[in-house]
């Protein structure tokens, strides 16, 4: 019934929607956003579910910077509409999602979320524990992890957006 499909050009509208509706019109002060910059997310990685007539999930990822280099992903934001909630879209749509990183090559896979629904998916926030971000967030709701064994073995430092 719902499909994961890679973003279209004219999903823009819809997600903008959708993203509105899930983290409130001041969305844009999240510490998220900063860490995203001016940089356009990656379109291979951004993908949407849709029912028979509706967009109701999407998942976005941005290439940040680790001190300076451009080294991880940062995931989200990741938004299911509030009628399908509940249902599993967001558990199928990080799993596609990152599988389709790691094939793809990536390493490091960063969030800020919640730890519980993250952790199953491999993030904890000991392996974020030697970076930084340019605003305090809640403990424990940074993450990382490594999609690459070992790959944030050498990574520390400050994250912020890809140059
Ligand atoms: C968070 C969100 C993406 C979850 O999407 P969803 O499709 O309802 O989640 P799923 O159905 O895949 O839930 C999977 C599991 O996680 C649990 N879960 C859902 N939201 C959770 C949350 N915020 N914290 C912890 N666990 C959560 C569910 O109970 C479910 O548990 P189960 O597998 O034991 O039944 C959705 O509620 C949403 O869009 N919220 C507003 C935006 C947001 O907070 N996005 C995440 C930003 S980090």
């Amino acid at each position: 019934m719902f499909q994961v499909s890679l973003e279209k050009p004219g999903d823009g509208p819809a997600i903008e929607k959708l993203l509105d509706q899930s983290f409130g019109p001041a969305r844009q002060g999240l510490t998220a956003y900063c860490l995203r910059g001016d940089v356009p997310p990656l379109p291979e990685l951004s993908f949407v579910m849709r029912g028979a007539a509706f967009l109701c999930a999407s998942i976005r990822y941005w290439p940040v910077a680790i001190d300076g280099r451009r080294d991880a992903l940062l995931l989200g934001p990741l938004a299911v509409g509030q009628a399908w909630r509940g249902r599993g879209l967001g558990k199928i749509l990080i799993g596609h999602s990152l599988a389709r990183a790691k094939a793809l090559g990536h390493g490091v896979v960063l969030v800020i979320g919640d730890p519980e629904y993250y952790q199953p998916f491999g993030f904890s926030s000991d392996l974020a524990a030697g970076l930084s971000l340019p605003k305090p967030v809640e403990d424990g709701r940074f993450q990382a992890c490594e999609l690459v064994p070992g790959a944030l073995r050498e990574l520390s430092g400050g994250v912020g957006p890809a140059r």
